[in-house]
């Protein structure tokens, strides 16, 4: 295999059949998912009208692929080729050729200049050969129009390939933002074009009930409509601010049969998830005595998150989810049903007197030792869930399915025939398949496509996280030193699209891709056979044919990341500069003019020296690839340094952190000190202090390693009430020789126009006569009290609390 990677591009002289002159060929190979084993030849197969498909001893499916290539040959490159029997000795013949004890899914491919011949025992073994077939060709083969005087060729090869994983697929989430019908044929599209198998339909959430279920005409009468939808981040504005637009829309049972059906053609399976019993307000909408206040209204929600109105699990309950299921088998035949199991608030169980009866009735109780499946003690409330789920997974198994469950299925006892998709990180998936159960990993962050992916400052409103493509290819389902029970039963991998702040195509598209790429790569192809340069040389193409689909990705892999990185032997704060676009130039400025060709060349990482305003962008023969990327970056004495904080940081550490595991390890350059300062585009590059009325003050100590003179120390602070946070109040400098015994040199206390709502940044500085310092200690004062549920969000009972410090950078000069 290794061979064939460094033969992927294979140069040649070609001298081509019909025409007289020699031209030069380079035989390239940029097929994605990459196969198992490849071996490239020398020549190429010419298209011509003489070429015959021979599908002689197919089956009906097998001959329908056959014709499907032939029309998409004749609609793209105006080549009709012909179907026969049995093709003449010297005829180029593309040969369909079945043999029995292949492996699932498996193909053969051998082209040569006179004949190609597709090998495989099943069906879709012959659908993904031709798919790779397709890669071969030129671009304009995934168009819809006829090139003009197309000469088309394929280059010749050997490859024998099968997938890593037998469940490879793609979640979409059509609850928060609905899907036309044309988007969802579009999606499975692009999913089988990249050998995906399964294409997981997120049918119903709190904020829409997208599937007709005709013994319930209220579900999509009422539940599938909200009269508005949230405007901007979960957290920008308090209240909340809505758009005042109703959004609704559903799937009829035939739209739904046609596109099972369609999906099948493409050897996709459909598995839709009904969620239960949380995530369910749109259901309870429309059908409140399914709650456990059945007295009460509710509406389909227009926001974001988790919610406390949940099925109530009673015998009414259940007769209807049982008759939702029902229908729901009727219309997708596959294996598996999803039935959700995350994210369900146990708040309305607790103090409803059914939910307790049937607690008592069913002898649940408190654990008081970890359970064995996961580790963990669960509540007789998380056991009533697993009473909920194991039960329809009861009445789902007596219709011959088997259920999926997102890994909180796990808790409170694990059902039996149940396969766990791992959402929480990893470890529900090793969990489950060491407790014997089938996985699927769908984890966050790695396979989270609503996460950013590309500078927050630049891109669209995201969810939030930060994962980009090479983070997504980073992952590996299965490490090869993975327990044998973990090797068994973690059957694929999944990239999940939740629509929150999706709202419209392009904005699927631009989350999707290109990581849906990269996920399926990793589905398809043997971890041994996976590498990531490779894999950038082959998106080079992949792109052009995204173009032809008009399929919007997001395209940072044209740009340059602009990182910084504390160096290992130096200790020194590097620019690390980055583009995935393989083999091209990086040129950058100082000074925040425009890079052209001609500006400095990257050629490694350089060191962080005092205020500069970098522009770079990536140039491949000269040509400028994508936009160019600009980031002020703020080098001071002590950019790169340890430093410790007391309370310790919360949840967000700086933006670097996540992409830890792909930049290369690095614990110190924390948001504090890594040269970039926070801004108003997300959260990504702060870092967060809780306060309470017990901490107030944030203190921040960094030790310059020598006595060092001083003058100056800046640091940025965020206003975001809604997310209960004000910026500093106050600060002050001590410094030190020893660490022990500090002095105060310097206070200053901040008065603002703060903005009434939003997020913005606020840069101060304390500035004092030169002074020797050892050890330097920064006091920030937080910002003040915010009214709980008034200012921000309610989530503990207090009337005020106390607002957090999100900080960054901190600069000493
Ligand atoms: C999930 O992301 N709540 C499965
Ligand atoms: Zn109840």
């Amino acid at each position: 295999m290794k061979k064939g990677i460094s033969l992927l591009l294979l140069s040649l002289l070609f001298i081509s059949p019909g025409c007289k002159q020699t031209k030069e060929v380079v035989n390239e190979y940029n097929i994605v998912p990459l196969p198992n084993q490849m071996t490239p030849q020398q020549g190429r197969f010419e298209l011509s009208k003489k070429v015959k498909v021979v599908t002689a001893t197919c089956t009906p499916q097998v001959k329908a692929i056959a014709d499907s290539l032939i029309e998409r040959l004749s609609l793209t490159s105006g080549i009709r080729i012909q179907q026969t029997d049995q093709a003449k000795q010297d005829t180029p013949a593309i040969t369909f050729v079945t043999r029995e004890g292949m492996l699932p899914e498996g193909y053969q491919l051998s082209v040569t200049p006179s004949n190609i011949v597709i090998t495989a025992s099943q069906p879709n073994g012959f659908f993904y050969a031709v798919q790779t077939l397709y890669q071969l060709l030129p671009p304009a083969v995934y168009g819809s129009t006829k090139q003009k005087s197309a000469e088309w060729s394929i280059p010749a090869v050997e490859i024998e390939d099968a997938p890593r994983f037998a469940y490879r697929g793609l979640m979409l989430d059509v609850s928060r933002h609905f899907s036309e019908l044309d988007y969802i044929y579009k999606f499975i599209d692009q999913l089988a074009i990249h050998k995906m198998n399964t294409f997981h339909w997120h049918l119903t959430d709190d904020q829409g009930w997208r599937i007709e279920i005709k013994k319930y005409p209220k579900l999509t009468e009422i539940g599938s409509k909200r009269k508005e939808t949230l405007i901007d981040y979960y957290y920008t504005n308090w209240p909340q601010q809505f758009d005042g637009k109703e959004h609704g829309g559903y799937y009829t049972q035939e739209q739904i049969k046609a596109v099972v059906a369609y999906a099948a053609s493409k050897y996709i399976t459909v598995i839709p998830e009904i969620e239960m019993p949380g995530h369910a307000l749109a259901a309870i909408a429309s059908y409140p005595e399914l709650s456990c206040t059945p007295d009460t209204t509710y509406d389909v929600t227009g926001t974001w998150g988790v919610f406390d109105e949940v099925y109530c699990p009673n015998e009414k309950t259940f007769a209807f989810l049982e008759g939702v299921l029902d229908e729901v088998v009727e219309l997708f035949p596959s294996s598996y049903i999803h039935i959700g199991g995350d994210e369900c608030p146990k708040t309305a169980w607790k103090s409803c007197a059914h939910c307790q009866n049937l607690i008592k009735e069913l002898g649940l109780k408190d654990d008081t030792t970890p359970n064995v499946a996961d580790g963990k003690k669960h509540t007789k409330e998380e056991k009533l869930q697993s009473y909920v789920i194991t039960r329809m997974e009861k009445y789902l198994n007596g219709k011959g399915r088997n259920i999926i469950g997102w890994d909180e299925i796990l808790e409170g006892g694990l059902a039996p025939n149940a396969t766990v998709m791992s959402w929480r990180g990893v470890e529900g998936g090793m969990a489950a398949a060491k407790a014997g159960h089938n996985a699927i990993m769908t984890p966050n962050p790695y396979v989270y496509l609503d996460h950013y992916q590309e500078d927050p400052e630049i891109a669209p409103v995201t969810i939030g996280g930060y994962n980009t493509l090479k983070k997504t290819y980073s992952y590996n389902p299965v490490p090869d030193d993975a327990d044998e029970l973990v090797k068994k039963h973690i059957i694929g991998i999944q990239g999940n699209i939740w629509n929150e702040y999706i709202q419209n195509n392009d904005r699927r598209d631009y989350q999707t891709f290109p990581r849906a790429i990269a996920i399926a790569e990793t589905g398809w192809t043997e971890n041994r056979n996976k590498d990531w340069k490779n894999f950038c040389h082959r998106m080079v193409e992949e792109f052009k044919r995204l173009d032809v689909m008009n399929v919007k990705a997001c395209r940072n892999f044209f740009d340059v990341n602009i990182n910084t990185h504390v160096s290992d032997s130096t200790g020194q704060l590097n620019v690390m500069l980055e583009t995935f676009y393989p083999d091209a130039e990086i040129r950058y400025t100082l000074d925040g003019s425009e890079p052209t060709k001609q500006s400095e060349l990257y050629t490694q990482p350089f060191a962080l020296k005092g205020h500069i305003d970098l522009k770079a962008a990536a140039f491949n023969k000269d040509v400028r690839l994508g936009i160019i990327s600009h980031k002020p970056l703020y080098g001071n004495m002590i950019s790169g340094k340890h430093f410790t904080t007391t309370p310790a940081m919360g949840w967000a550490t700086g933006d670097i952190v996540d992409e830890n595991d792909v930049l290369g390890k690095d614990t110190t350059t924390m948001g504090l000190t890594n040269g970039k300062r926070g801004n108003k585009a997300s959260y990504t590059p702060w870092t967060s202090f809780r306060m309470s009325d017990t901490c107030r003050e944030l203190e921040f100590i960094v030790n310059l390693d020598k006595p060092t003179q001083i003058s100056k120390v800046v640091f940025g602070s965020l206003f975001n009430p809604a997310f209960r946070i004000l910026p500093a109040a106050s600060a002050s400098i001590e410094v030190s020789a020893n660490g022990k015994q500090y002095r105060e040199i310097a206070t200053a206390s901040f008065t603002r126009e703060l903005p009434k709502d939003g997020r913005k940044a606020y840069t101060d500085s304390l500035t004092f006569e030169p002074t020797e310092a050892t050890f330097v200690k920064l006091k920030i004062k937080n910002g003040g009290i915010l009214r709980n549920g008034i200012d921000c969000r309610k989530d503990t009972p207090e009337e005020t609390i106390q607002a957090d410090l999100y900080i960054d950078e901190v600069e000493i000069y």
